[in-house]
């Protein structure tokens, strides 16, 4: 049900195994541990990603990481990254600035099936960091959004300054044909909203089981089965749920078995795999 395994025969195909040197071209914070950087390849090359793949990205002198392209594919001239702070590399990253260079491969994997999409509901399930790869798909859904039925977004942040890209989230909110809907782990004295794990926001939304997809990256392997429980509650089925897992990787393009999961691999056949493929594959969650 997702997508082919790779875009070897893409419009960075030279790129798959040597990093392209690209430069960045806006860094700003999101919150106390995220940072947005915004790279253009050179050459005016376009990366040519779907919603939900990632690449390879080097901070020279440091090493390299997987990160999920957070924007939409209709920039063709630069993409966003979201990098959260948690060790070596990300921290290399983090200190980038306009004009720095910086080396990507990719983009990989399979990304979310949104042709499927067209013409159906969108439940996107966003936990903490997830939203970045998901606001890729969100920025394709907003850029065309008569293709597509309805857009609820559940995301959840331990606390209020964890929550990403609360400006973006605030003008999706204003859009009636968007449901937005938000909760924290942690609530301090200025939160006045929703307060709990993301699937206590479950209740909250009402859907029509049969023309629905849904789109989730919740965190930790256990919050998915969570979630799976609240979608089968729902009435959706394994193949209307499609998850983005995450797995340490090194290679990115199948050779080097760190990302394998019951003998796939997370890096050439995922991230993105349909609940049926989930529940067929018993170390996943
Ligand atoms: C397909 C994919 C997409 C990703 N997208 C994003 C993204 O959009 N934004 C983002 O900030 N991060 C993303 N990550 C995670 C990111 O790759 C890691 O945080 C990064 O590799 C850590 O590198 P580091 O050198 O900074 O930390 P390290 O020093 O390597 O690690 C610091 C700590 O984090 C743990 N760790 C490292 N990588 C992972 C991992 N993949 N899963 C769980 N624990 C890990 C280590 O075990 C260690 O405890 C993604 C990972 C994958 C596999
Ligand atoms: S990262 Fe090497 S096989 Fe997936």
């Amino acid at each position: 049900m997702t997508q082919s395994r790779d875009r070897r025969d893409g419009p960075n195909a030279e790129g798959f195994h040597l990093p392209q040197i690209a430069r960045v071209v806006r860094a700003e914070d999101l919150t106390w541990q995220d940072r947005l950087i915004e790279i253009a390849l050179p050459q005016g090359r376009e990366l040519g990603h779907r919603p939900g793949q990632f690449v390879q990205v080097s901070a020279l002198g440091y090493g390299e990481a997987p990160i999920s392209v957070s924007s939409g594919p209709e920039n063709k001239e630069s993409f966003d990254l979201c990098v959260r702070r948690i060790g070596n590399v990300t921290t290399a990253l983090h200190a980038l600035q306009p004009g720095d260079p910086v080396g990507i491969r990719g983009p990989f994997g399979n990304g979310f099936p949104m042709d499927h999409l067209v013409g159906r509901d969108c439940l996107v399930v966003a936990g903490g960091i997830g939203l970045a790869p998901l606001r890729s798909v969100i920025h394709s859904i907003l850029a065309d959004r008569d293709r597509y039925g309805r857009l609820i977004v559940l995301h959840g942040a331990r606390r209020m300054e964890d929550i990403l890209f609360a400006d973006e989230i605030a003008a999706w909110q204003r859009d009636p044909r968007n449901e937005v809907l938000l909760t924290v782990d942690e609530p301090t004295t200025e939160w006045s909203g929703h307060v709990g794990v993301i699937t206590t926001l479950f209740p909250n939304i009402e859907v029509d089981p049969a023309n629905l997809v849904v789109v989730a990256m919740v965190g930790p392997p256990v919050m998915y089965r969570f979630v799976i429980l609240e979608l089968r509650r729902l009435g959706v089925g394994n193949d209307q749920m499609f998850m983005s897992l995450e797995r340490h990787m090194k290679c990115g393009v199948g050779k080097c078995g760190h990302c394998q999961i019951d003998g796939r691999c997370v890096c050439v056949d995922g991230p993105v795999f349909s609940g049926s493929e989930i529940m067929a594959m018993h170390e996943a969650i």
